[in-house]
C-alpha cells in the first residue's frame, strides 16, 4: 500500500526514481511525486505517466525520494500527494502507513505557528521532523518518531545533506538495496531488481542511514545492528509483461509454471507423500494438532476456505478459517494444541500480520503460506511454506491464489498420510498434481470460448456466483475477481443457500455463474440451477468436459478438464479469472490497476 523509493548514488536520480515508481505503481496509483534535493517537489494526480510528463528532462541531482500513493487520509489530490516538506522546504519525506495521533500533533504544531497545506497525516510528520531538525537528520527523525503513534515506512532527505537518506520502519515494509553505483530504499524488493539483488530488510523499530557507499542500521534505542545482505531470488524479467498486454493475463497464463514451481522437489509420487522442508522442524506438532486455524484476507482467505474443505475431507484435520481483520480483534479461545496458519501473497497484509502476532501472544504455533520471500510474515512465523509463484504484479491476485491452492493440496498430503490417508489415495493425488501443469497448459491453449461468453456477460450490471463444497470458495473468489476488475456488482453463495433469501434478486437481468463440475454434489447443483432458471435468470455454467446434460439447463457452458476432486478447484479457478479479465477488457478498464485498490494492504 503506497510505493516508496529512494536513491543515493553517482547517477542522475530522477530517471531512476521514476523507473522505481513504475515498478511500484501496483501498490497505489492515486497520485505520485518525487523530490530531488535542491528542487521543489514535483507531484501529479493519477498514474506515474502523469508525473513523468511533468519531468520532461532529468532533474539535476544524484539522490532523491519518490512515492506512489494509495489514499488513506485525504483525497487523491496534488496537494495531498507525497513527498511532503517541512515549513521551509528544506527537507522532504515519503511515508507509507498511518500516523494515528496526527490530529494532536497537528494541533501542537499549529500552536507553534506551523501551517499545513494538505489533509494528510504524512504532512504532519514532515512538519514535525522539520521543527526538530537542527543539522542532524537521524536525530530529528528519531525524536519525531518517538512522539508518533501508528505505522510507518518512512524515507527522509534534506537539502543540505543530499548524500544522506534516513529511513525507518514500523509496520510498513522498508528494504535497502545495495548496488554498485549507489544504494536504494524501497517498500518492495521488486523495484530494486533492476539495480541489485542484494537487499536488507528492516525490522519494525529499525532505522537506517544510507549514503552512496555506506549504510548503518540502528534500533529505536540507538543500538547498532549488524545485518548481512540477503539475495533476492526473483529476476527482473519476472516483474515485466513479457509480451502480454496486461500483467493479469500474463499471471493467469503462468498457472502451469506456477504449479510446477510450487510442487518442485516437494512431491514424492511413488510414496504418495509430500515433503515440505519449511515445515520439517514442526512436523511432529503439525501432524498431531487438534485444530488448525487458517487466517487470511481477500483471495488468501478464500484459498484458506478451500484448504479447510480439503484438509478436513482428506486429512481428517479439523480446521477453522478466519478473516485477518476479525481474528485479531475477537476473543479467541484456542486449544493449546492448535496452530495458526497465515496465508498471504505479499506477506505484509496488516490484518493478517496482526492476527499472527496475537496468536504468538497466546503461545500458539504460527505457520505461513507466503509468496514474498523475506516479507514480515515470512520472517515472523515459526515455520512455513513459500509459494515460489514469483512476483505478482497485477492487483487482482491470480497466480498466487493458484499456488496457495496447490500448497494446500501438498499440506493435505503431508498431514493426511500421517493421519490415515492410504498410500493408494496419496499416490493418486500426487500423480494427479504432478500432471496438473500439463493439463492446464493444454487448457490455456484455447480460451476463445471464455472471450466469447465474456462479451455477452459484460453488459449485465449484476452477477450471482454459486458452487458447493470445494467450489463454494471458488464461487466467492470468482465474484471477488469480477468485482475487482469489472466493477460489476457480484455476490457469491453456497449453492444451497440461494433459496434462503438471495434468489429474490434474480431475474432476466441478473445472471448466475454456477460452478458445477461432475462431483458428489453435481445433482444438487443442477437442482439449484433449475431453481434459478425458473426465475428466468441467464445461467453460465462452468462444467466438466463431455457433460452434455449441462447444456440443457444452462444458457452458456464453459468446459473444464476433469481432474482428481482435490485438484478440481485449481482448474475451475482459471476460467473464473479469465472471465473477469475478458469482461474487464471488454469494458475498456485498466484490469491491472482497478480503481480504489492497492496490491499490498499494509494499513488496517
Ligand atoms: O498479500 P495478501 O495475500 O495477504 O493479500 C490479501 C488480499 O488483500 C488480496 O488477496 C486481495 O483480496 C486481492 N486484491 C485479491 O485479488
Amino acid at each position: 500500500m503506497c510505493g516508496i523509493f529512494g536513491y543515493v548514488g553517482s547517477r542522475t536520480a530522477s530517471p531512476i526514481l521514476l523507473e522505481g515508481l513504475r515498478t511500484l505503481e501496483y501498490r497505489g496509483y492515486d497520485s505520485a511525486g518525487i523530490f530531488i534535493p535542491g528542487n521543489a517537489p514535483i507531484k501529479a494526480v493519477g498514474p506515474i505517466d502523469n508525473l513523468a510528463k511533468k519531468i520532461e528532462s532529468p532533474l539535476s541531482g544524484t539522490s532523491g525520494i519518490a512515492h506512489t500513493r494509495w489514499a488513506t487520509h485525504g483525497a487523491p489530490t496534488e496537494v495531498n500527494a507525497h513527498p511532503h516538506t517541512d515549513m521551509s522546504g528544506s527537507l522532504a519525506i515519503v511515508h507509507n502507513g498511518i500516523i494515528e495521533n496526527f490530529r494532536q500533533l497537528k494541533e501542537g504544531l499549529k500552536a507553534q505557528g506551523i501551517s499545513f497545506e494538505s489533509e494528510t497525516d504524512s504532512e504532519v510528520l514532515a512538519k514535525l521532523i522539520g521543527t526538530l531538525y537542527k543539522g542532524d537528520l537521524l536525530e530529528a527523525v528519531r525524536s519525531a518518531l518517538a512522539m508518533v503513534r501508528g505505522t510507518y515506512g518512512l524515507v527522509v532527505i534534506a537539502n543540505n545533506q543530499p548524500g544522506t537518506i534516513v529511513t525507518a520502519r514500523m509496520g510498513s515494509p522498508i528494504v535497502l538495496g545495495l548496488a554498485s553505483d549507489g544504494n536504494l530504499v524501497s517498500s518492495d524488493p521488486s523495484a530494486l531488481l533492476a539495480h541489485t539483488k542484494d537487499v536488507i530488510y528492516l525490522e519494525d523499530g529499525e532505522y537506517a542511514v544510507v549514503t552512496k557507499d555506506f549504510y548503518q542500521i540502528m534500533t529505536l534505542k540507538g543500538q547498532k545492528r549488524d545485518k548481512k545482505p540477503e539475495t533476492v531470488e526473483w529476476d527482473v524479467e519476472e516483474v515485466q509483461k513479457q509480451g502480454y498486454e496486461h500483467f493479469m493475463l500474463k499471471e493467469i497464463f503462468e498457472a502451469p509454471e506456477v504449479i510446477k514451481n510450487t510442487i518442485r522437489g516437494r512431491l514424492l509420487v511413488d510414496k504418495g507423500r509430500a515433503k515440505l522442508g519449511g515445515l520439517e522442524p514442526v512436523l511432529d506438532q503439525l501432524t498431531s494438532l487438534n485444530r488448525l486455524v487458517i487466517v487470511g484476507c481477500g483471495s488468501a482467505y478464500y484459498a484458506g476456505e478451500v484448504g479447510r474443505y480439503i484438509l478436513e475431507e482428506y486429512a481428517g484435520l479439523p480446521v477453522d478459517v478466519e478473516l485477518g481483520s476479525e481474528y485479531r480483534y475477537k476473543r479467541n479461545l484456542p486449544d493449546k494444541n492448535s496452530a495458526v496458519l497465515a496465508v498471504t501473497q505479499s506477506g505484509e497484509t496488516a490484518d493478517t500480520l496482526a492476527s499472527l502476532r496475537s496468536a504468538k501472544e497466546q503461545n500458539l504455533l504460527t505457520l505461513g503460506i507466503v509468496n514474498a520471500v523475506g516479507s514480515t510474515i515470512a520472517r515472523e512465523t515459526d515455520a512455513g511454506v513459500y509459494n515460489h509463484a514469483g512476483p505478482e504484479v497485477a492487483v487482482a491476485s491470480t497466480k498466487a491464489f493458484i499456488s496457495q491452492l496447490t500448497v494446500f493440496v501438498l499440506l493435505t498430503l503431508l498431514i493426511g498420510r500421517e493421519k490415515g490417508m492410504t498410500q493408494e489415495e496419496g499416490e493418486e493425488i500426487a500423480a494427479g498434481l504432478e500432471k496438473l501443469p500439463e493439463i492446464l497448459e493444454k487448457y490455456l491453449k484455447d480460451t476463445k470460448a471464455i472471450e466469447v461468453v465474456a462479451k455477452k456477460y459484460a453488459n449485465y450490471r449484476d452477477a450471482m456466483f454459486i458452487g458447493r463444497k470445494f467450489h463454494t470458495p471458488i464461487a466467492y473468489e470468482g465474484s471477488l475477481k469480477l468485482k475487482e476488475v469489472t466493477y460489476i456488482h457480484a455476490e457469491a453463495y453456497a449453492g444451497g443457500e440461494l433459496k434462503h433469501g438471495s434468489i429474490a434478486m434474480l431475474d432476466e437481468n441478473f445472471p448466475l455463474v454456477a460452478i458445477v463440475p461432475k462431483d458428489d454434489v453435481y445433482e444438487k447443483m443442477i437442482s439449484n440451477i433449475e431453481e434459478v432458471r425458473a426465475r428466468k435468470a441467464p445461467v453460465l455454467a462452468i462444467g466438466t468436459e463431455g457433460d452434455a446434460d449441462l447444456e440443457k439447463v444452462a444458457d452458456d457452458v464453459l468446459h473444464i478438464p476433469k481432474v482428481h476432486p482435490i485438484l478440481q478447484p485449481v482448474v475451475t479457478t482459471v476460467p473464473m479469472q479469465l472471465l473477469a479479465y475478458y469482461i474487464g477488457i471488454e469494458k475498456g478498464l485498466n484490469v491491472d490497476r482497478p480503481r480504489n485498490l492497492a496490491k499490498s494492504v499494509t494499513v488496517e
